[in-house]
């Protein structure tokens, strides 16, 4: 397996290398200026004050997700050296799982990735709970801003529109469903006042010029500027375009906010999945602005991190591993936390996945387990069980693993179409012309497709694509 996933990755790194990236454009004339006809979805019911819940460290939680960028060579770019110098570089922060896809933006909202290891259009059920069921128990506001989502709460797979970068080039995929983390829980999608907070950028510019700007955001730019299409040089226009005004923007970036830049993941699965982090923002105490910190992180401390602050419960998954979910320093000192850090080589290596049972692999298929229910969050508090949890269905206690794959079975709980309830308009293609290569099914099984995916969609998913499989990095 590891021999196949090595050779595959050399032939996906020199196909990537090969791709020409293109000159930044930026996609509106400032970030809190609307840009109907590039962020598609007209700006919709601008978000309302709510009243401030204070935190210990921070009251208002931003992350930035890019894409697919070792840590060196984000660290070494100037962009980055800039925000190094007016932040605190987290110098051992790793993403849990690779290669390939999306399990990484999933972990970071709910504490697991569910053995998620390809690109299949997923929807996870209700009786998984993520951290806005902890968020919404404190009253604490949230949103998500996607760019280039069409709509908002929008629960297609993708969403292909005119390519902005070269109005000459065919139609642009600048969306897509699997960056978007909390829209494929089912717990926010199927609840409209939940949904209507998966927001596109012009409520992005509209919520932060209304001051209504929420407590705690996940922010995913578009398939060019985050660089899972383009390269760090293009991130770097994007953050100075975008970034770069808004941390001198008092409705984004007051002295109260905390910023996370971070990678979903890194791009050379030879080595360790480090990430870049940088905090910045007003909260950041003056005295570590330009030092590191290198206790070891993971996606699971930022769940950890605002449970300790707002005094929230647990999702008792990964947030809740004392070793995977250390509070960010600075927080758990301010709290009196003791954090269990880990040096060298007692990082685990989280750069395979494919390997892990659970209900979104096909290959080592067991339920949806129930959390841990007697885990307490950082802050002392319990567990968040959601309503038609079974407690009893524990990893210990569930059936053995089973090789759906083998035995020609889809995944059960078929409960996601893509297009359901946001349908691209007919006018944009669906088959991503003018998109770098991408991969279909991946995880180099063809039946490990994922919820729903029938075999006439799948064979939509391969026209026009080439099929890397198991170590393409999406
Ligand atoms: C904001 O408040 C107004 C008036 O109460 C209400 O009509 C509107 O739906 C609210 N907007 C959101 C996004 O909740
Ligand atoms: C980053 O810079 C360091 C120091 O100049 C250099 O050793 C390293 O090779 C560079 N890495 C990349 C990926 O450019
Ligand atoms: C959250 O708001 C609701 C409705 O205003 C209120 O009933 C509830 O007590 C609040 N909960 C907390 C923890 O403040
Ligand atoms: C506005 O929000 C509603 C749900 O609150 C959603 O159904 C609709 O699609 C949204 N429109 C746009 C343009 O985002
Ligand atoms: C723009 O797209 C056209 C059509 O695909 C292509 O011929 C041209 O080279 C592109 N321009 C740039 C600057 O990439
Ligand atoms: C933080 O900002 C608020 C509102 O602008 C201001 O009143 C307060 O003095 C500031 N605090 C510090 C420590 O700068
Ligand atoms: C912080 O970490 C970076 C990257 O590992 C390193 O280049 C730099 O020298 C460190 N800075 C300090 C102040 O230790
Ligand atoms: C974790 O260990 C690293 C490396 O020794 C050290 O720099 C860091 O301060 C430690 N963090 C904590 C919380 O002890
Ligand atoms: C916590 O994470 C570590 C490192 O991945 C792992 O070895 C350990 O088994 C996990 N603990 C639990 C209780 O899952
Ligand atoms: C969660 O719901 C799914 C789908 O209904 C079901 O298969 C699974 O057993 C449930 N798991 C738990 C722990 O309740
Ligand atoms: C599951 O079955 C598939 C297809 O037969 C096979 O390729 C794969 O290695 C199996 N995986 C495991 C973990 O047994
Ligand atoms: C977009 O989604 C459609 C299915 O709705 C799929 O056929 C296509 O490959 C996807 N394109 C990209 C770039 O993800």
């Amino acid at each position: 397996m590891a021999s196949s996933f090595l050779s595959l990755l050399l032939l996906t790194t020199s196909a990537l290398g090969a791709t020409t990236v293109p000159s930044f454009v930026a996609p509106a004339p400032a970030p809190t200026a609307t840009s109907p006809s590039i962020y598609v979805g007209a700006s919709n019911t601008t978000l309302n004050k709510t009243t401030v819940v204070p935190g210990k460290s921070f009251d208002r939680f931003i992350q930035i997700w890019l894409e697919n960028t070792d840590f060196d060579d984000a660290v070494n770019s100037t962009q980055f050296q800039k925000y190094i110098k007016q932040g605190l570089l987290l110098n051992s922060y790793y993403a849990v799982t690779h290669p390939s896809v999306k399990p990484n933006y999933i972990a970071s909202v709910s504490g697991d990735f569910f053995g998620m290891h390809d690109d299949a259009f997923y929807s996870i059920p209700n009786n998984i709970s993520t951290v806005v069921d902890l968020l919404d128990a404190k009253n604490i506001s949230w949103a998500s801003y996607q760019e280039n989502e069409p709509s908002d709460g929008y629960l297609g797979f993708n969403f292909t529109q005119p390519n902005y970068l070269n109005t000459s080039a065919p139609p642009y995929t600048y969306y897509v469903r699997k960056h978007n983390p909390l829209i494929i829980f089912s717990s926010v999608s199927s609840v409209p006042a939940r949904a209507s907070l998966i927001r596109n950028f012009n409520d992005f510019a509209v919520d932060v010029n209304a001051g209504a700007y929420p407590q705690w955001s996940f922010i995913t730019p578009n398939l060019v500027n985050d660089g899972h299409d383009t390269d760090v040089g293009f991130i770097s226009s994007w953050l100075e375009f975008w970034l770069d005004p808004l941390l001198a923007d008092e409705n984004f970036n007051d002295n109260r906010t905390l910023i996370l830049l971070t990678f979903d993941e890194n791009e050379n699965g030879k080595i360790n999945n480090k990430v870049s982090s940088i905090l910045l923002g007003g909260a950041l105490p003056a005295n570590l602005k330009g030092t590191n910190d290198s206790t070891y992180y993971t996606h699971y401390s930022t769940l950890s991190t605002v449970q300790l602050n707002w005094g929230l419960g647990t999702l008792g998954r990964g947030d809740a591993n004392k070793t995977m979910a250390n509070v960010f320093s600075f927080v758990a000192d301010a709290a009196g936390y003791k954090n269990e850090n880990i040096t060298g080589a007692a990082i685990p290596l989280t750069n395979f996945s494919g390997t892990y049972p659970g209900a979104l692999n096909a290959n080592i298929y067991i339920p949806f387990i129930a959390p841990n229910v007697s885990a307490v969050s950082p802050a002392g508090q319990p567990v968040f069980l959601a309503p038609g949890l079974n407690t009893s269905l524990t990893l210990a206690n569930a059936p053995a693993p089973v090789n759906l794959t083998a035995k020609g079975e889809p995944l059960p709980g078929g409960v996601g179409t893509p297009g359901v309830g946001g349908a691209p308009p007919a006018a944009t293609s669906a088959s991503g012309a003018g998109a770098k290569p991408t991969t279909a099914g991946g995880g180099g099984t063809s039946g490990a497709v994922g919820f729903g995916r029938t075999a006439a969609s799948l064979a939509a998913v391969c026209v026009g694509v080439v099929v890397v499989g198991l170590g393409m990095i999406l």
